[in-house]
């Protein structure tokens, strides 16, 4: 059916068009079944823009990102692109929708499905049941803080430097978005930084503090050091509801969060800009995973993060909760009968690839809107 829902797929490098390509068709099939449709435009970002337009995302791809009402990325990066200059890496592309499209706000949800929780590494007790959401600062930091470089010294050695910088409104505004979802979830907040060492952390465990006192007296807050907090997640994640921090810890601790699950493959990411006066919001939905090299076109990617992508699009950008349940609950089921990608798998378990999760996948909502 004809949409103004328009969103644009940055399929990328590695892993990315395969597993989109099994989004593409739950998104066929939404359209079909469910009368959500979309405008669909395809570009692209990272080591396949590099190499079909010479840089990491043109400025035609930016505009279509800047006016979509939001961006469906897979992922990029790769070896053959790992020795070009740092401005042109694929990863610019990524950073640069990032900074452009203003995306403060990294939703990273660790949720442990009951089908997977022999797949973590730690005792299943400690991560059955485990939903944490971390709420990664993603446009400053040290990622974008100035001055930046390495120059050479007078004696002929060399110094990189990178500045790790942040203002009350960039940690107000995250903060905000992290009370918001805590209010929706357990209500309880932790403050990750490093304010035993950085002034950075200071300021941001300050400015939180405020907020805290000022607009949100109800969320219970708590503060943790990154270093403490890395500890944690592995000793006893369950402790955690929502965790907000800048974009360097966040960017470590949602991997390690991701762990506890069993496997990046499953894991979603959500990265939302303020609501302008229209109600619109800038967002960009990405699975936490990179491009996998080592399996690339091979058909054995896991296209559930993706797909969990695509369904946080859903409940976000356009509120279609009960769509995006049902792609949950279809991922759920397929879980639930057994099927697993190579990177789910216990070891002898059966697998299956990717286009057969995404058979399975369809099966599943069939079944479930029958
Ligand atoms: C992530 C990735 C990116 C980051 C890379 C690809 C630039 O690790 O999204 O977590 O460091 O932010
Ligand atoms: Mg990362």
């Amino acid at each position: 059916m004809p949409s103004n829902k328009k969103l644009l797929i940055l399929p990328g490098d590695g892993i990315g068009p395969e597993v989109m390509a099994q989004v593409r068709r739950v998104i066929d099939w939404m359209d079909r079944r469910r009368s959500v449709g979309f405008g669909l435009e395809e570009g692209l970002v990272g080591g396949a823009a590099i190499d079909g337009e010479g840089v990491p995302i043109s400025d035609a791809t930016m505009d279509k990102a800047m006016t979509a009402d939001a961006v469906l990325l897979g992922a990029v990066g790769g070896p053959k692109w790992d020795n070009l200059p740092f401005a042109q890496k694929p990863e610019r592309g990524l950073l640069r929708l990032r900074k452009e499209m203003v995306l403060f706000a990294n939703l990273r949800p660790a949720l442990c499905f009951d089908a997977l929780v022999d797949a973590s590494t730690l005792k299943p007790e400690l991560v059955a049941g485990l939903d944490i959401m971390i709420v990664r600062e993603l446009t400053g930091g040290i990622y974008f803080g100035e001055p930046r470089g390495i120059e050479m010294l007078p004696d002929g050695t060399r110094r990189g430097i990178n500045t790790q910088v942040y203002t009350t409104p960039e940690i107000q505004r995250v903060a905000r978005v992290a009370f918001d979802l805590a209010k929706k979830r357990g209500n309880r907040l932790c403050s990750v930084e490093k304010a035993n060492v950085m002034e950075s952390g200071v300021l941001w465990r300050e400015e939180v503090t405020k907020l805290h006192a000022a607009e949100y007296p109800e969320v219970e807050l708590s503060h943790m050091y990154a270093d403490n907090c890395a500890m944690q997640l592995v000793r006893n994640p369950k402790q955690f509801d929502v965790i907000v921090t800048d974009n360097l810890f966040g960017d470590i601790l949602s991997d390690a969060a991701a762990m506890l699950t069993g496997s990046l493959g499953m894991l979603p990411s959500a990265s939302l800009g303020a609501t302008d006066a229209s109600g619109r919001r800038a967002a960009l939905y990405e699975p936490v995973h990179g491009t996998a090299p080592d399996i690339a076109g091979q058909n054995k990617a896991n296209p559930l993060a993706t797909l969990l992508s695509f369904a946080m699009m859903l409940r976000y950008s356009f509120d279609l909760a009960e769509d995006a349940e049902l792609i949950e609950q279809a991922v759920q089921d397929v879980l639930a009968a057994g099927k697993r990608t190579g990177d789910i798998a216990k070891p002898g378990q059966a697998t299956v690839s990717t286009s057969q999760m995404g058979d399975a996948i369809l099966a599943a909502l069939d079944k479930r809107a029958a």
